[in-house]
């Protein structure tokens, strides 16, 4: 377990969450495949939130070094991100366990059995859902928080918008609940706290700080982007809804035709075809296939596509020949501060928020 000793003072913010995962403020900086890395981690941690490693998208080899790198950067506990179809899974779940940190998080989750022994090893296990039913059986399989990601939120997402959703799910369920989608400043955490929520969650937001790994070309698209309603959920990157911001090359994804499509999949399943451990064979049988029976059969080669697409925007620093997935609240965000000046002021910002919606209750109160 990381071993620091815990922030002193339990201020207005102090919520479950921050002795659970052993931060100062109910902040947390959720997974993004790579854009999550050790420097991000280490930052939001390093400043009084809880940060999570996408571990999804960082190669078994590198994996291990990774970990040592961030657990190098920072004293504080951090957590890890993963899910169970990706390739070195298990290995995942042994190095989690083996160093010892706070929590993992997952969409498609781990069995009840992989949860018993997280849970035996003291890692808090905090997946996000986008529907009640999911956050329901989350919690039936073991889980200690949940995470509430609303349909505004970046990555692949629901459909369910947080307002909505995260009130469903408060209800029905005992653990804490952390709100995600649609967040970055003061009032987001003041409001989600209002609702009852433990803290909220944010991907966008770190996403778009100075310590992101992110080059800066694809970030100024971030910046760009200015109005909620062109970032947009699409199924066209890998048939599974994914929020990004509209550009050209998704408008040519969605409208090519079965061809185009084919051709697209068919290049990313070969640029990724280490992992996706597809032989040439196989992707000729699946084309052939495609072009029999149309897109169905092309949703196997598309599973490529979403690691080809980002990487080439997220770390080759070409914006226009991939995909930027993002939250709707890039709208919102025209800053690019340090991860401690963010967390700081949305910090400030929330506790103020909180007195004077309670200065003035007060207010109404004694003048009635
Ligand atoms: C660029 C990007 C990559 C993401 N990658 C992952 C991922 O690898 N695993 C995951 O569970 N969620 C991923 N997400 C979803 C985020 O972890 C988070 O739940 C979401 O961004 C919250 O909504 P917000 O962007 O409005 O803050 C990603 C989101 C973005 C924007």
């Amino acid at each position: 377990m990381n071993q620091a000793a815990p922030f002193i003072g339990k201020g207005i913010l102090h919520t479950p969450i921050c002795d659970l995962l052993g931060c100062r403020y109910p902040i947390v900086q959720t997974a993004m495949g790579w854009v999550a890395d050790a420097r991000l981690v280490a930052a939001t941690s390093n400043a009084g939130g809880f940060g999570f490693l996408a571990a999804a998208t960082i190669t078994a080899d590198q994996l291990e070094a990774e970990i040592l790198k961030l657990k190098s950067l920072t004293e504080r506990p951090f957590g890890i991100n993963f899910h169970m179809f990706q390739p070195n899974a298990q290995q995942v779940i042994d190095l989690t366990i083996k160093h010892g940190l706070r929590a993992v998080s997952y969409g498609r989750g781990p069995d009840a059995k992989t949860i018993a022994r997280f849970k035996q090893a003291g890692v808090l296990c905090m997946p996000t859902v986008g529907a009640l039913k999911h956050a329901q059986k989350a919690v039936e399989l073991g889980a200690d928080i949940i995470t509430v990601q609303g349909a505004e939120g970046g990555g692949h997402t629901g459909s369910v918008p947080t307002t909505l959703l995260l009130p469903q799910v408060l209800d029905a369920v005992k653990v804490p609940v952390v709100a995600a989608g649609g967040f970055y400043n003061g009032r987001g955490l003041a409001g989600a706290l209002a609702f009852g929520a433990a803290g909220i969650a944010m991907g966008t937001r770190f996403l778009m700080t100075a310590e992101s790994p992110v080059p800066r070309a694809t970030l100024q698209k971030y910046l760009e982007a200015k109005d909620p309603s062109r970032i947009r959920a699409s199924t066209a990157v890998d048939g599974m809804p994914q929020r990004m911001i509209d550009n050209p090359y998704l408008l040519r994804l969605e409208s090519g035709g079965l061809l185009h499509r084919l051709a697209v999949a068919l290049g990313s399943a070969w640029r990724w075809r280490a992992h996706t451990g597809m032989s040439i064979a196989q992707m000729l049988r699946t084309a052939v296939k495609a072009l029999g029976e149309g897109d169905s059969a092309i949703q196997t080669l598309m599973a490529a596509n979403a690691p080809v697409l980002i990487q080439r925007a997220m770390v080759e620093g070409r914006p226009d020949e991939g995909v930027l997935p993002s939250g709707q609240v890039a709208a919102n965000i025209d800053s690019l501060p340090t991860v401690a000046e963010l967390i700081a002021a949305i910090a400030d910002a929330a506790e103020a928020r909180l007195r004077a919606v309670s200065a003035a209750a007060l207010h109404t109160e004694t003048a009635v």
